[in-house]
């Protein structure tokens, strides 16, 4: 594996793959690896040849100082599983590689940037569409690939991707789960024992609206009052947001249907998590 902080050296690697024929899949991730991760790694090795990780904490998608500076980093580990997973480059960019003296340009998804953890956190998406951009560019990449777990972000890039042109397919991969049914989180570190305990309370109320949804309940404030009450048994817990979504344009429906997507957000013991369920989908509660 090939351990690389220039965009220019990454470009050329890629360039010279290409010329023999193989197809780059790309995995972006701002490190702290887990089995989540892993998982987009796997399926990028079964949609390309070679596979590309990206590692860069991004500071222009933190909406708070302190978020920046208590984000994990687990450099050595990355590098490990990377390793061990068959990852052909490791492209871990460097903050000036990556902003230059006098970077200027923002990449603004209107819409679908200020709902949800976008009302949250402004200008959150405005730094990820505009890292996103600029780490298609210097990998170009034929596939990346996403988690189910970051919705909304899945919807910002595809956007943007449509939008500027990137000949890129986006793969979407399915939210890995702890045993009890969190989404595994870089984040969930920070949690102590009664948060995490607490933190269940997210996954526990998608799963019991999307049994309610089954066994036909269609109403979104139902459904969100379900969602709500298993959240709120933990006074560690703050909910942010709960709704019922559409899947594409993310707004909030009254009436639900199998496609529409249970969205949650809540700091637990200090710690924001999210977290989302297709109510019509039938994927365990394990990872
Ligand atoms: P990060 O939070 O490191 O996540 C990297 C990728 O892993 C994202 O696509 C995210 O959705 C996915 N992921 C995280 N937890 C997951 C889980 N439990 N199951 C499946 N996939 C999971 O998302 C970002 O970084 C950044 O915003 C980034 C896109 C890299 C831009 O800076």
């Amino acid at each position: 594996m090939d351990v690389i902080t220039s965009s220019e050296v990454v470009g050329s690697y890629v360039a010279s793959r290409r010329r023999q024929g193989e197809t780059i899949g790309f995995v972006p991730t701002m490190g702290a690896l887990h089995r989540g991760h892993l998982s987009l790694i796997e399926l990028a090795r079964t949609h390309a040849d070679i596979v590309i990780v990206s590692t860069f904490v991004n500071p222009l998608q933190f909406d708070n100082a302190e978020d920046f500076d208590r984000y994990p980093e687990t450099r050595l580990a990355d590098e490990e599983m990377c390793r061990q997973r068959g990852v052909h480059v490791l492209f871990r960019p460097t903050l000036s590689e990556m902003y230059p003296n006098g970077f200027a340009t923002n990449v603004h998804v209107e819409g679908l940037s200020s709902i949800l953890e976008g009302a949250s956190r402004p200008g959150h998406f405005d730094g990820v569409a505009t890292v996103v951009a600029k780490l298609f560019n210097n990998v170009d990449p034929d596939v990346a690939v996403f988690g189910a777990k970051d919705f909304q972000q899945v919807a910002v890039i595809r956007r943007m991707a449509m939008d500027l042109g990137f000949r890129i397919r986006i793969i979407v991969a399915p939210t890995v789960r702890e045993i009890d049914g969190l989404a595994m989180s870089s984040r969930n570190v920070r949690l102590d024992v009664e948060a995490r305990r607490a933190a269940t309370g997210l996954s526990k109320g998608l799963f019991a609206a999307r049994t309610a949804f089954r066994a036909g309940t269609t109403s979104a404030r139902t459904l969100v009052d379900l969602v709500v009450g298993h959240m709120r048994t933990s006074p560690l817990v703050t909910v942010d947001y709960v709704q019922i979504v559409d899947p594409y344009d993310l707004k909030p429906v009254e009436d639900a249907g199998p496609d529409d997507v249970a969205v949650v957000a809540a700091i637990v013991g200090g710690v924001r998590l999210i977290d989302n369920l297709v109510l019509g989908d039938d994927d365990c509660l394990e990872g």
